[in-house]
């Protein structure tokens, strides 16, 4: 189980104090599928970064399985089975795509058949990409990919997606959306997925809106999806506004 317990971030940019979040509380239970959606610049993604350490709370802790992680960094917090995707994948110049997956899944001697079941979840092709390297030569959707299998192949028990379909194309995200699916229905893991996306939205057991650094919402896909769509009316006044003639 993971909880979040009275987690603020306060960072200073001059004389100005910015609240990025804002007494931050939430528990997640095991083997669930909890989305994370809301506005741009609402803090979703520094929440995650908060439960996988590579950002560190001003005040709050962040306790997983009953054990304290709020002063661990992120080595020892992956090493308790957290792993995070992020938004924006960094590149690894002379790491080939197969050193990546061997590196992710711990398993020294990981089969070129194992690489290729990783990959296809994410809808590539094995004997494309094993020898690549995870540089810039891959484009975005392609490098977004070889991440998320990544982290497939970590197979830990709370797994982080940011955005995981940023840049994915329509017949890659529809084979993402099926192994999410997969790893929810066997219940190995516990899943947060940053996603703007109705159909991932749709898939979770908890919807938690995070805006202006707090939770607005949390409940159901089916309670909170119709919030989103009147919120989003509401806040476009070319779409609520009267179009005169
Ligand atoms: N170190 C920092 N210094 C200044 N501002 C920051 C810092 N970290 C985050 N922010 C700001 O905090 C807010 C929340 O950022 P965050 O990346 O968590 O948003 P998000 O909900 O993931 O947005 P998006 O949907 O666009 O990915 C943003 O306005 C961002 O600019
Ligand atoms: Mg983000």
């Amino acid at each position: 189980m993971l909880e979040l317990k009275n987690i603020h971030y306060v960072v200073h940019e001059g004389d100005e104090e910015l609240h990025i979040l804002n007494d931050v509380s939430l528990t997640i239970d095991d083997h669930k599928l909890v989305v994370f959606t809301g506005p741009n610049g609402g803090g979703k993604t520094t929440l995650a970064k908060i439960v996988m350490g590579l950002v560190t709370p001003t005040s709050g802790q962040i306790i997983w399985n009953g054990q304290d992680i709020t002063e661990l960094g992120i080595t020892e917090r992956a090493k308790l089975g957290i792993s995070y995707g992020f938004q924006q994948p960094p590149r690894f110049k002379g790491l080939t795509v197969k050193d990546l997956l061997t590196l992710a899944s711990g398993n020294q001697k990981l089969s070129k058949d194992m690489c290729c079941q990783y990959l296809t979840k994410v809808g590539l092709c094995a004997n494309d990409y094993l020898d690549r390297e995870v540089d810039v030569s891959l484009s975005g959707g392609e490098v977004k990919r070889i991440e998320i299998a990544s982290i497939l192949a970590r197979n830990s028990d709370l797994m982080i997606f940011d955005e995981p379909e940023a840049g994915i194309d329509l017949w890659s995200f529809a084979r993402l959306t099926e192994t999410f699916e997969h790893i929810h229905h066997t219940g190995n893991a516990t899943m947060i997925i940053i996603s703007h996306q109705e159909r991932i939205i749709s898939l979770a057991d908890e919807v938690i809106v995070v805006g202006d650094g707090t939770i607005r919402h949390r409940g159901s896909a089916q309670e909170i999806l119709p919030q989103i769509l009147a919120d989003t009316l509401g806040g476009c006044p070319v779409l609520t506004k009267e179009v005169k003639a």
